[in-house]
């Protein structure tokens, strides 16, 4: 089958993209550069699906070292594009760091792409790149909106680069998929997101004060216009994300494109709220969680969720997995994690 570049593929998103096109039968090869990640993910990887990808450690920032891995592998069929910093709060404190790491080497590899015979190229997007949307459930077609963050604007940046040269690059088609909030972890609880300081992001600090390395969960504010107060995501299973990037590039491997440059949300399509989450986690776990309600936090959105009708539609993909599937993988793997 296809030999198939994912670069960041022992990130949380990517080794779990790495499971599922290994279990497509595509043979894969990793970039990664470490940064946020370590190899035991590609024992992780190996161990479940009995295959071990091939992997380079390899900073995408170095130009010359990006061009000698395309000479040697110059067979690839398809690119998904992970790697990239993506901590929201730290992209305002570092923008130069942002732009460079996430946009400079995208355009190295597009470089290296026009060179090749014929490549789809998947590019991990955000619904970030909405802001708060005017409608709800948030269509692809919902206007891209002043980003909130140096790490939005290089998503929206980096969409616009690609739909840029896809213009001018006949053997080059893309897709970008804007993925709404991905959470949970692989059933075996052998890969997850890996926790490096602090987590940003609300289920790794549900799951990490459950397991008692934080004190106690901030809500960060109830007095939003929403049902109970918090603020409202759409939460998505990352096997189900996983599961949609192989469904993307089967579509641009197989010529099934509309045209050559495509969006999709990627999400359930249902809202759900702080509040709803810790709820579903207390269930699924069988634990109380401390928390408590404190104030907003700084660029927070109210509400987003998605609208699915064009993944659902022209992918033929939908999400299987629920948020109690979520919460239940996110708790195995934070239990699990400690023993790796
Ligand atoms: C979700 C909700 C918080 C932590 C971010 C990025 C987005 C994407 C996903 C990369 C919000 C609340 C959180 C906590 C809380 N990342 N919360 N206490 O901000 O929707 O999206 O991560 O692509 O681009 O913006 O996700 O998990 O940080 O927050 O109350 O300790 O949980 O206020 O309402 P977010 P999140």
């Amino acid at each position: 089958m296809d030999k198939i570049l994912v670069t960041g593929g022992l990130g949380f998103i990517g080794s779990h993209t790495v499971v599922e096109l290994q279990n497509e039968g595509y043979e894969v090869v990793i970039i990664d550069d470490l940064s946020n990640s370590t190899e035991k993910v590609l024992d992780g990887i190996t161990s479940i699906t009995g295959k071990k990808p091939l992997f380079e450690k390899l900073d995408l920032k170095e130009r010359d070292k990006v061009e000698r891995f395309f000479e040697k592998h110059s067979d690839i069929k398809g690119v998904i594009h992970f790697a990239a910093s993506k901590a929201v709060g730290e992209s305002v404190q570092e923008p130069l760091l942002y732009y460079e790491n996430n946009i400079s080497t995208l355009v190295y590899i597009l470089k290296e792409l026009k060179k090749l015979a014929s490549v789809g190229f998947i590019f991990s997007s955000s619904c970030t790149v909405y802001g708060q949307a005017d409608e709800l459930p948030i269509t692809e077609n919902a206007p891209v909106k002043q980003a909130e963050s140096p790490y939005g604007n290089t998503k929206q940046i980096g969409e616009e680069i690609i739909s840029d040269t896809c213009k001018v690059t006949p053997n080059l088609k893309a897709i970008a998929l804007r993925y709404f909030n991905p959470v949970g972890s692989h059933e075996s609880a052998k890969i997850g997101e890996l926790p490096i300081g602090v987590p940003q992001n609300l289920v790794p600090f549900i799951t990490q004060t459950a397991i008692g390395i934080r004190e106690q969960l901030s809500v960060f504010g109830d007095d939003y216009p929403t049902p109970d107060g918090t603020c409202i995501r759409d939460y998505i299973h990352v096997v189900d994300l996983a599961k949609a990037h192989v469904v993307a590039l089967n579509r641009l491997l197989k010529n099934k494109n509309k045209t050559n440059y495509e969006t999709f949300n990627l999400g359930t399509g249902t809202g759900s709220s702080v509040l709803e989450v810790v709820k579903a986690f207390e269930k699924v776990s069988g634990q109380k969680l401390n928390y408590k309600i404190v104030g907003r936090r700084e660029g927070d959105i109210i509400s987003a969720y998605a609208d699915t009708t064009k993944a659902n539609n022209e992918l033929g993909w939908k999400t299987q997995l629920t948020l109690d599937d979520a919460m239940r993988s996110a708790w195995k793997w934070e239990q699990k994690v400690r023993e790796l």
